[in-house]
């Protein structure tokens, strides 16, 4: 384990440990509670390096949350909150509660909203109430999925786009919030989106296989059979547990993640045992890909 950095105003210390074999790192000794701008950048420069940050019962309120959120960029609000609740203002931290209302519905692995022009950029999620046993979350090296790719396959994907599309789990749930006559209107709004299948991450440079679960809808120039045995070998591919991290919360745990080089998969099998979280995403850029 090694000292990484130290405060200037304070003798404490963080460590970090890498997890994963080829990303993911367990940080300790952050102060959420003082949380200055040296430490969120050195937490968003570890987070470029690592991809994905866990912090074991780092205990963090909405607002620390909030202030945490707020120091990587513009915070985001679930596109679909805004048409189901226009009523009210729809507020950027939301709580995930397993009920049998609202069962858990992200066993699959995804990166969050890509059916947007510009999906987040971080997710951040912190543990409220944790049942006994299962409910772990699941993240997988974009970077690594890349890496793994043949030379051949590499220069072969780089050429593809993509189109995105909101899921039927989302319209699934529209229709369980009561707002079933929403759900024609909501995919007039957000029809598919093109995005590249390598992406280069806007700050690190390097290239990710970017796919996104049932969110890809078509490779676009591929015939329909083309199209769908290459999302199915993709959706393979990632599935690979030499790509994968793996999460057992405790209550107080944070978790962060880069959407632009992970997928994540929250696995349901705690259900119907109660769960509580409490996430946030920031707002991202255009994929893009870059020789
Ligand atoms: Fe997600």
């Amino acid at each position: 384990m090694a000292v990484i950095a130290e405060s200037n105003t304070r003798t404490e210390q963080t460590t970090v440990k890498q997890i994963g074999v080829t990303f993911a790192a367990e940080v300790d000794g952050v102060d959420f509670a003082n949380l200055t701008d040296e430490v969120t950048d050195h937490i968003y420069d570890l987070l470029l390096e690592y991809g994905v940050l866990f912090f074991r019962g780092a205990n963090i309120t909405a607002e620390q949350q909030e202030i945490l959120a707020r120091s990587f960029g513009e915070p985001a609000v679930f596109p679909i909150s805004r048409i189901t609740h226009p009523e009210r203002e729809v507020p950027f931290l939301s709580e995930i509660t397993d009920t049998p209302d609202s069962p858990p519905d992200a066993d699959g692995w995804h990166t969050d909203i890509t059916w947007i022009p510009n999906p987040p950029k971080i997710g951040i999620l912190a543990a409220l109430d944790i049942p006994e046993s299962g409910g772990d979350t699941l993240w997988a090296d974009l970077y690594a999925a890349y890496d793994n790719l043949s030379p051949v396959m590499q220069e072969f994907f780089e050429k593809l786009t993509l189109k995105h599309v909101i899921s039927d789990v989302i319209l699934n749930a529209v229709v369980r919030l009561g707002k079933p006559e929403a759900v024609s209107y909501i995919k007039e709004k957000f029809p598919p989106v093109s995005h590249p299948l390598i992406r280069t991450h806007p700050d690190t440079g390097r290239k990710a296989l970017f796919v996104a679960g049932h969110f890809m809808q078509s490779v676009e120039g591929m015939n329909d059979k083309e199209s769908e045995m290459l999302i199915n070998w993709l959706s393979e591919y990632i599935n690979n547990p030499n790509f994968h991290v793996r999460w057992r919360w405790q209550e107080g745990d944070l978790a962060i993640w880069d959407e632009r080089c992970t997928n994540h998969r929250a696995l349901s099998n705690h259900y119907p045992q109660y769960r509580r979280m409490r996430r946030c995403t920031i707002e991202g850029d255009v994929p893009f890909f870059s020789a």
